[in-house]
């Protein structure tokens, strides 16, 4: 099982981390500083995307995610909103085949019932198309709200449970929309702001925190590799204590 809580048991920890959780903030600023319609940005930004999905794929990392249109976002000006749909509509289009050929697994979460027709087919399409790839499995967190996956998951776990209750951590954590993959192992926010943003609420338990202020549309893979050196400096340590966890690494040594 991949979807192991933090909570309960104390996770591996390898120096590449097998799931990175990325928000991609910023691209507004990148645009304004440079004269340019925030549209530009996001234009950007999707050529961001593609660069850290090809670094992580290189790097060893199993899963990333990407929160690409919170919840909330729905208050922006309907022109950036509508513009930000056709992003995402074209990056599908363009972006699938490509994605498919490289082995990668793509899967969209999130309350996709809100978005059109044509934009919810081809996310059914991608995903489907992609699904029995082992590669890379790569996220994108659409008209997704961390308090809207934790309730969306209690409500089918009652709903599939008539009478019970009292439910546990472990009941609760298959019916979370991204229960397929391990927790974050390392959260990134570009765009020098310091917040979660209603992202995954409860798979960041554990999560190491990285916030950098370049804008998304700069992050590329030496970036990355500088928020993955930045992870590799840091002690998990799971609630444990320092010699605790210094012990735990000696005896593999050992072994
Ligand atoms: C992130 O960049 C992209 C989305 C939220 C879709 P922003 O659009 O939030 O950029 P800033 O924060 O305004 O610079
Ligand atoms: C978070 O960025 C959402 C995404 C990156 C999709 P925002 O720019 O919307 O976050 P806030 O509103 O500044 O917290
Ligand atoms: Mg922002």
């Amino acid at each position: 099982m991949t979807s192991k809580s933090s909570t309960e048991i104390v996770p591996e920890v390898s120096s590449v981390p097998r799931h990175i959780a990325i928000i991609m903030d910023g691209n507004g600023r990148w645009a304004t500083k440079r004269f340019m319609p925030r549209v530009a940005g996001h234009v950007k930004g999707v050529e961001a995307v593609r660069g850290v999905v090809e670094a992580c794929a290189r790097q060893g990392v199993e899963y990333v995610t990407f929160f690409a249109f919170s919840s909330e976002n729905w208050r922006r000006p309907a022109d950036e909103v509508s513009t930000l749909m056709r992003l995402f509509v074209t990056a599908l289009e363009r972006e699938v085949s490509k994605m498919h050929a490289n082995g990668i697994r793509l899967k969209i979460v999130g309350d996709l019932g809100r978005f059109d027709e044509k934009l919810q087919k081809l996310i059914q399409n991608a995903e489907r198309k992609t699904a029995d790839n082992t590669g890379l499995t790569v996220t994108v967190c659409a008209n997704y709200g961390g308090r809207w996956d934790i309730m969306q998951a209690v409500n089918r776990m009652v709903a599939e449970n008539p009478g019970a209750s009292d439910f546990s951590e472990a009941q609760l954590s298959p019916y979370l929309a991204l229960a397929y993959a391990p927790e974050p192992d390392l959260f990134i926010r570009t765009g020098g702001e310091e917040r979660i943003s209603n992202f995954l609420l409860w798979q960041l338990a554990y999560s190491e925190l990285y916030f950098t202020d370049t804008y998304w549309p700069d992050f590329d893979a030496e970036a990355l590799e500088l928020a993955i050196d930045s992870y590799r400096q840091r002690e998990r340590r799971f609630g444990r204590t320092s010699q605790q966890v210094v012990e735990q690494r000696e005896a593999v040594a050992k072994c």
